[in-house]
């Protein structure tokens, strides 16, 4: 009996042990953002079923939309709710504004249906360059009066502000990382920020993209984007620097140091790479780049001023159909699935035992029909141009461009291209493949090689149904492994 007693207790030590590790991972483990400009959004609850069997613990949201954070209740998933930089001004200019944000946005999901909510961002790259200081003014106030009320709703111990930045708020004039410190321009305004974020227990939020440095600088090394390049080093003072993120990360550590904050929780919002839309933008160096961040996450390896588990969001989870293509055509494919949630690639996260991506599930397609250009129609017809200028800039063409998927096409197959994307756009009404006569519906698929024709999901309904009860079990475990850390703590 001694001797049960006694083998008891060691594996339940064991057990527990087991337990904490796995939390420690799933508290660390990787975020993903997840956008929904798209003209066929995935169901809510599809996504969040699609997060959790890849095991993704934490998510970020670009607004606070009411049925995608129902769909995260009670799932212990943290999240990160946003304000668009748009609402900022009343913010603003209203604390009862802010007041009834919070209420609504925040305190009612974590009461009622038992969000794990944990941040609010606040604008989101307010003070990017390109936006000429137009959030300038109002992101600060903004920032107090949300803070405000999250202390008048009594969720400020568990619901933290921050300011999601793109990497270019800080410089470094020397190119050296230790040399990193605020923008000129805006040097005063950040410091003032940070020290509020500080004074609030919240962290540094910003988002660092290698890939745009490759995108708008030719000459930028391409070995130097990756974690596993052949780069030749940066040696900053003694410190070599093997790739962009870690300069540019500890380029921020530097920045905070410098004004006095050097303890201050950094949270990189957005890491990433695309997959179309340009010539770097593919699916090699996609899966390269972030399988080298995940292979790094997942060893709880750090920068060489943060040595630590840097605390991380994937950009993205799935592509946005719907995104301004201002910054380039890449901006709609930055997905590790695509916009049905099919992986784009071999990934491993790190956060299960399959190795693999998972597949979202429970979709229902249109029909397996397309809409091409009557091969009847002659190539110097004057209708052409228009009719494909108009159907590009009501659909998606950001896979024609040279190096993109459907880069090779001829003349017929890039106004295919743009006359199926405008039809599939418009769920495969016959009205969408009239262009006065020069459009024929197919039900031969015209993808090649790299080139996908895609077929859209059906608009579906909450698909509440879909929920597995194996979500059931996993938050009882959950629940079990809290409690162990719990002991294991006291
Ligand atoms: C709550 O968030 C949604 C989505 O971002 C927004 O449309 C709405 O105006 C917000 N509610 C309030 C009271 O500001
Ligand atoms: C910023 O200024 C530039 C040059 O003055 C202008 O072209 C651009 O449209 C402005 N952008 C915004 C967002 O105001
Ligand atoms: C196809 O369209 C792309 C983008 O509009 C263009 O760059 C390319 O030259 C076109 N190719 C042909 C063969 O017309
Ligand atoms: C969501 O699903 C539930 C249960 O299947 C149903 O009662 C409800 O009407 C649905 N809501 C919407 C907006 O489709």
């Amino acid at each position: 009996m001694a001797y049960f007693k006694q083998n008891t207790g060691f594996f339940s030590v064991i057990f527990g042990l087991f337990w904490l590790i796995s939390m420690v991972i799933t508290v660390n483990g990787i975020g993903a953002n997840w956008g929904t400009q798209c003209s066929h959004p995935l169901p809510p609850d599809v996504v969040v079923r699609m997060l959790r069997e890849n095991g993704i613990q934490k998510v970020k949201l670009f607004d606070a939309d009411y049925s995608t954070l129902n769909a995260l209740g009670k799932t212990g998933i943290e999240v990160m709710v946003g304000i668009p930089n748009d609402m900022l001004s009343t913010l603003a200019s209203s604390g009862k504004a802010a007041d009834k944000w919070v209420s609504e946005n925040v305190t009612e999901h974590v009461k009622k249906s038992k969000v794990n909510i944990r941040y609010v961002a606040v604008g989101n790259e307010p003070f990017l360059a390109t936006y000429n200081g137009s959030f300038l003014k109002t992101t600060f106030p903004a920032l107090q009066n949300i803070q405000n009320a999250l202390v008048k709703a009594r969720l400020n111990n568990q619901v933290k502000v921050t300011v999601p930045s793109n990497a270019d708020v800080y410089a470094s004039p020397s190119s050296m990382p230790s040399g990193g410190d605020f923008r000129d321009d805006i040097h005063g305004y950040m410091v003032q920020i940070v020290k509020f974020l500080s004074d609030n227990g919240a962290p540094f939020t910003v988002n660092i993209y290698p890939f745009i440095s490759l995108y708008i600088d030719s000459n930028f090394p391409v070995e130097y984007a990756f974690f596993d390049g052949n780069a030749t080093p940066l040696n900053d003072g003694g410190t070599s620097y093997y790739n962009m993120f870690d300069a540019n990360y500890d380029t921020l550590v530097w920045a905070l140091q410098k004004n006095g904050f050097g303890n201050m929780p950094i949270i990189v919002g957005e890491i990433g790479w695309p997959t179309d839309g340009d010539i770097n933008a593919n699916v090699k160096y996609a899966q390269r780049f972030n399988q080298g961040f995940m292979t790094r996450t997942a060893n709880g390896k750090g920068s060489p001023m943060r040595p630590g588990p840097i605390d991380a969001y994937l950009f993205s989870l799935i592509d946005e159909d719907q995104k301004s293509i201002q910054p380039g055509n890449f901006e709609r494919h930055w997905g590790i699935f695509t916009f049905d949630g099919q992986p784009k690639y071999q990934l491993n996260l790190g956060t299960t035992n399959l190795g693999s991506l998972v597949r979202a599930k429970g979709l229902t397609y249109e029909e397996r029909q397309w809409c091409v250009l009557k091969p009847s129609v002659k190539l110097d017809d004057s209708r052409l141009a228009p009719s494909v200028s108009y159907a590009c800039a009501r659909a998606d063409c950001t896979s024609l461009g040279y190096g993109s998927t459907c880069g090779d096409l001829d003349a017929r197959g890039n106004i295919s291209y743009a006359y199926n994307s405008y039809y599939q756009i418009n769920d495969q009404d016959d009205e969408a493949c009239k262009f006065e006569g020069l459009g024929a519906i197919t039900k031969s698929d015209p993808s090649r090689d790299t080139c996908r024709f895609p077929v859209m999901i059906e608009p579906s309904d909450n698909g509440s149904e879909l929920m597995f009860p194996v979500s059931g079990i996993r938050s009882c475990f959950f629940s079990i492994s809290i409690l162990f850390l719990t002991m294991f703590w006291l």
